[in-house]
């Protein structure tokens, strides 16, 4: 009997499960009319959910797959999405993860997942929320800094020796390794800009940031980056009526506005949908990022991006 179950049933959940994993053409055409259509909220239609549901999950991996989840706050990723998170907060995978699941509203997640530090994957977490820039992402990180210093700097780290321009001078005029400077980029930088064929656009392109910058200067713009605001890349909080906020650079057509966000996702929005629109006083790029990395791993970052022309 169990023999005969085996034989006869086995094939059977397999092909179910090859069947649950395929995307039928259907699936795909209506999520294409959906999104044609502009209809995201599919809350109240259990096929198109369902449709939107089994869509998403094929496209994990593929391109489009966060604006996917964030323009029809498909629910059902959010487990896929702190995975991501949580198994490489330094990439850009993450990055992307955690601005979908503040836009799904979902936060509290990345609460619990703060909560279980403090430790170097907290510490990870914490600076891709602080690339959020959102009035709910600040209160986080704040009271996530309330509780812990950064692990990965115990004491004598680069802030205690940058109180003074002759602090600055004298880490700009020490010799880094830039290979390993380059590590520190992809751990801290790559979600926002591009040096070379490593990271992502969203923030100035630093591929020739050292025939631009001297050192000096490349220390003052990581570890002050309120002191001077690229022209083009001002950050815009925006507020919906729905009550979602999101923040980023903002690019806008008659009837719509995109906003760009760390990590590159954007989002599209009718301009009808807009509560308000502030413009950010702070820079996009967060603040303290070098609290978090070793007076080491600072001068050799800025030996990597010296070499960038
Ligand atoms: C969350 C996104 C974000 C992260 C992370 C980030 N930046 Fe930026 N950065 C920006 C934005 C946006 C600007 C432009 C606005 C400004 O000038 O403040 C900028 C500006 C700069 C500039 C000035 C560029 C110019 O052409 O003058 C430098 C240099 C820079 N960033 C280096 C870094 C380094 C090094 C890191 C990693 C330690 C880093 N950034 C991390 C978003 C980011």
């Amino acid at each position: 009997m169990l023999k005969f179950l085996t034989c006869y049933l086995m094939p059977l959940a397999f092909m179910g499960i090859l069947f649950a994993e395929e995307v039928s053409p259907k699936d795909r055409l209506i999520v294409e009319t959906l999104t044609r259509l502009n209809r995201f909220d599919v809350s109240g239609n259990e096929k198109w959910k369902g449709a939107v549901e089994r869509f998403a999950r094929s496209q994990r991996g593929e391109e489009g797959y966060f604006e996917l989840v964030e323009q029809f706050s498909v629910e059902a990723e959010l487990p896929e999405l702190l995975r991501l998170v949580q198994e490489n907060p330094a990439g850009g995978r993450a990055a992307k993860a955690v601005q979908v699941v503040f836009a799904l509203g979902r936060h509290e997640k990345l609460s619990s997942l703060l909560a279980s530090g403090p430790g170097k994957k907290a510490d990870a977490i914490a600076v891709l929320i602080s690339f959020v820039k959102t009035p709910k992402a600040e209160k986080l990180l704040e009271r996530y800094k309330a509780l812990n210093v950064p692990s990965s700097n115990p004491g004598k780290g680069a802030p205690a020796i940058l109180s003074t321009p002759e602090d600055i001078k004298g880490l700009a005029a020490r010799v880094g390794n830039a290979e390993e400077g380059k590590a520190v980029f992809q751990k801290f930088c790559f979600a926002c800009h591009k040096a070379g064929t490593i990271g992502i656009d969203y923030g100035p392109g630093l591929s020739e940031i050292g025939a631009k910058l001297p050192k000096s200067e490349l220390i003052i713009a990581i570890v002050k980056p309120n002191a001077g605001i690229s022209f083009d890349y001002e950050g815009w909080t925006l507020e919906t009526k729905q009550g979602s906020f999101l923040a980023g650079i903002i690019s806008e057509s008659e009837e719509e506005l995109t906003v760009r966000m760390a990590g590159g996702v954007s989002q599209t929005i009718h301009k009808k949908d807009v509560a308000k629109r502030t413009k950010m006083e702070a820079s996009l790029m967060p603040e303290g990022l070098h609290l978090a990395m070793s007076e080491k791993e600072l001068v050799d970052l800025v030996e990597f991006l010296a070499g960038l022309k």
